[in-house]
């Protein structure tokens, strides 16, 4: 079961980035892999936006890097993300699985619920930033 008071969507969470916000580019992120990304939306290096990103060749997926259980990080830093490439990700704290391909929890502590998908907007030069998109108003 999810914490309580949990917010619906990713622009809900505190500094949540704005649309145009430059999220890096596509030739940073290893091919086939998760990646997290710290975003400084305002709150510096101690309180960064925290992204998760999941490169399948030129597209991106992201996603905000909170497990919908207790609303804590799925890892801290790289070195602790479980992943299985093209497959799932998995929580570190409680060990809940994700979908790569949704982010949709398919097994553990939150099954049916999901990570926050966040739309990213790719340029023809792979420059990633914070699509528009998904915020009720298009
Ligand atoms: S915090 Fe419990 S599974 Fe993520």
């Amino acid at each position: 079961m999810a914490a309580s008071n949990s917010p619906q969507h990713w622009f809900d969470l505190p500094r949540a980035p704005a649309p145009g916000t430059a999220v890096g580019t596509v030739a940073e992120l290893p091919d086939g892999q998760a990646t997290l990304f710290a975003l400084d939306t305002g709150g510096g290096v101690a309180q960064p936006f925290r992204l998760l990103l999941l490169r399948d060749g030129t597209q991106v997926r992201g996603f905000v890097n909170r497990c919908p259980h207790f609303g804590v990080p799925l890892a801290a830093k790289q070195s602790l993300l479980i992943s299985k490439p093209g497959n799932s990700i998995s929580c570190n704290v409680h060990y809940a699985r994700f979908r790569w391909s949704d982010g949709v929890c398919e097994a553990g502590e939150c099954e049916g619920e999901g990570l926050m998908a966040v739309p990213l907007d790719i340029s023809a030069d792979g420059q990633l930033t914070i699509a528009a998109t998904g915020r009720g108003c298009d």
